[in-house]
């Protein structure tokens, strides 16, 4: 797996490292199996996330835009997603390639125009799609005029607005790295404070004769979120978006919005970065509990607006349990939904190896979706396999050992847990297609800053960001210009969304047929769900649970490369009879399964079947 995430995922969450899990309680289980009947959209959604410069480029320039997207609704309505996650389209330097904002309430003429975006957003609606924001607050562009302003000397009206610092004497003179003279002598980084993006977390700027922190590129000056005009101003952004119709947010590192005043050294991994840099453990600078009263205020803000509007996390954490607090309690909501990466994203440290199966482990698949389904409550989980920053699932849940068929019956295996779990979903473009990652083999070719400078030990998100692939025609149909931004993946000739439409067995199809199964089926919308057969090692299987009358449905996925027979008991849902028939199955012996008490799943299979 990418180091990133690993990185993210332990700076994210150590503080709460120490929490143990439970064991679900029976009276936990039993309400998990309760149907229920909340026609709330995001408890539901299927959300896509788009990475404007990947997706469709409308005009020629090799970049993706907005335009390209709206002319693509078409699809994305075909295939069943019911909101857009919208990587940042804001005016940016691209350093981070939008993540680094230069103006929060407009967009980047390489994207479109905010007329391009309300035509986008209403055009979207008539699809029956919300676009959802990627709201980056941590920190923004050092090209931002707030940024620009407040570098320039330590009196102007944004002296305060970002994390600014004196740093502390060097006791060498100037000889230790990252000494500056400043007013009173030689000083270096008042901590040890490392930056996620390789390096230390302090930039010096001359004119302040001050340090800077900067949790990821030195480009990426970190706000200051004590100072009370930066929420304001950050609150003002979001109204501007939401007044204009969006759905909510996806926000961007949201755990690390405050540091700790104290300023103390972190300790230290015990890793250098790829850069050769010290990691510090980032205890001190993210997961402060400043960040749960700041959600509870943004929350007030985003729920004054009609519509069900609603806010998602982008949030690593180690456990369930440090999952929970990020909804917040009821009286003081939070998140409606922090992405739950624990399944998708978090093998290393459960305790669980497989080492002829590394990765599509059925004990860890059963674990986190027992734990997001049985003790998130009343929560929502959003279950996470991809996104901008890792290496595409498809190649993390297969090994070099399968062949391409066994590889995209592993796709269909995620993509059955994906939308037929009662979680939410978040998917990202490409997956449906079953896309691969095309991590770029010389420096020369890397766009991203962290593979130019990690390079080779780290060679950057550039793979998992490659064009989006329509058809097998010139640039996969992504663009008409032969200079795209990223080179687009070599598989595209037989990799596509038009192939894959034309052929009913694709994986595409398969991701459609469950998508409208999930909107539906009463019972996949609103079924409880009931774990079965939980000490099979090597199949994973579940019952939704129907409301009275309907059928309820059994899911079944073998997860090994052999065939599986497979003996379940629906008593424990309260089912007496164990008589199905199927619904979808990805291998035309599951046609005939007739009876889930003793069936035979060939190897990688997936089956819904519903019970008679
Ligand atoms: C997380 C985003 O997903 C990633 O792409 C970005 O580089 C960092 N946050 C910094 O904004």
């Amino acid at each position: 797996m990418r180091k990133l995430t690993l990185a993210l995922i332990v700076l994210l969450t150590l503080p709460a490292l120490a929490q143990q899990q439970a064991t679900p309680t029976p009276a936990q289980v039993a309400a998990a199996a309760q149907p229920s009947n909340d026609a709330t959209w995001w408890k539901h959604a299927v959300v896509y996330e788009i990475y404007p410069r990947s997706f469709k480029d409308s005009n020629g320039d090799g970049v993706g835009d907005l335009n390209g997207i709206t002319e693509k609704l078409d699809y994305l309505q075909n295939l069943g997603i019911t909101a857009i996650w919208l990587a940042p389209m804001y005016p940016s330097p691209q350093v981070d390639f939008g993540y680094d904002i230069s103006n929060y309430e407009a967009v980047d003429p390489q994207y479109g125009t905010l007329a391009d975006f309300d035509r986008l957003l209403h055009e979207a609606e008539k699809h029956h799609i919300r676009i959802i924001l990627d709201m980056v607050m941590n920190h923004t562009s050092d090209k931002h005029p707030w940024f620009e302003d407040s570098a320039s000397s330590r009196t102007n009206p944004h002296a305060d607005w970002y994390v600014w610092n004196d740093g502390k004497p060097d006791p060498t003179n100037g000889k230790a790295p990252n000494s500056h003279k400043g007013p009173n002598g030689w000083v270096v980084p008042p901590n040890d404070w490392s930056s996620l993006f390789q390096g230390s977390a302090w930039e010096w700027v001359e004119a302040r004769q001050q340090f800077y922190y900067h949790f990821f590129y030195k480009q990426q000056p970190d706000l200051n979120y004590r100072n009370p005009a930066v929420e304001k101003a950050m609150f003002d952004a979001v109204k501007f978006w939401l007044d204009r119709g969006v759905a909510g947010f996806r926000l961007d590192a949201i755990t690390t919005l405050y540091e700790d005043p104290s300023n103390r050294d972190e300790p230290l991994t015990g890793k250098l970065d790829a850069s050769g840099f010290p990691e510090s453990n980032h205890t001190l600078t993210s997961g402060l509990p400043d960040v749960h009263d700041f959600l509870q205020r943004l929350h007030r803000v985003v729920a004054s607006y009609p519509g069900q509007r609603m806010l998602i996390g982008e949030i690593y954490t180690p456990n369930t349990a440090a999952l929970r607090s990020w909804y917040g309690i009821a009286e003081k909501p939070e998140l409606e939904l922090p992405m739950d990466t624990l399944l998708g994203f978090h093998k290393e440290g459960n305790g669980i190896t497989d080492a002829a199966d590394p990765s599509l482990n059925t004990a860890h698949f059963r674990k986190y979706i027992t734990e997001a389904e049985i003790e998130l409550g009343d929560h929502t989980p959003l279950i996470v396999f991809d996104n901008h920053d890792n290496v595409r699932s498809w190649e993390r849940f297969t090994t070099t050992g399968e062949s391409y068929d066994e590889k995209a019956k592993i796709a269909r295996i995620i993509a059955s847990v994906l939308y037929t779990t009662r979680a939410s979903s978040l998917t990202y473009y490409g997956g449906e297609i079953g896309m691969t990652t095309h991590t770029p083999t010389r420096r020369e070719d890397v766009r991203d800053p962290i593979g130019i400078t990690g390079w080779p030990k780290e060679k950057g998100r550039d793979g998992e960001r490659t064009p989006m692939q329509w058809n097998d025609g010139p640039q996969a149909g992504f663009s008409t210009d032969p200079q795209t931004w990223l080179p687009v993946g070599d598989d595209y000739k037989t990799v596509n969304v038009a192939a894959e439409q034309a052929d009913g067995s694709s994986l595409l199809r398969w991701n459609q047929t469950l998508i409208a199964i999930r909107a539906k089926n009463p019972t996949m919308h609103d079924g409880g769900i009931v774990m079965l057969d939980n000490e099979n090692p090597a199949v994973l299987s579940y019952v939704r649970t129907a409301m009275s009358g309907g059928h309820a449905i059994v899911v079944s996925l073998n997860m090994t490369s052999k065939p599986q027979t497979v003996h379940l008991d629906l008593t424990l849902a309260g089912i007496k009879t164990t008589r199905v028939k199927t619904l979808l199955g990805d291998d035309a012996s599951l046609n005939s399964v007739s009876d889930v008490s003793n069936f035979t799943l060939p190897p990688f299979t997936s089956l819904l079947a519903e019970v008679q």
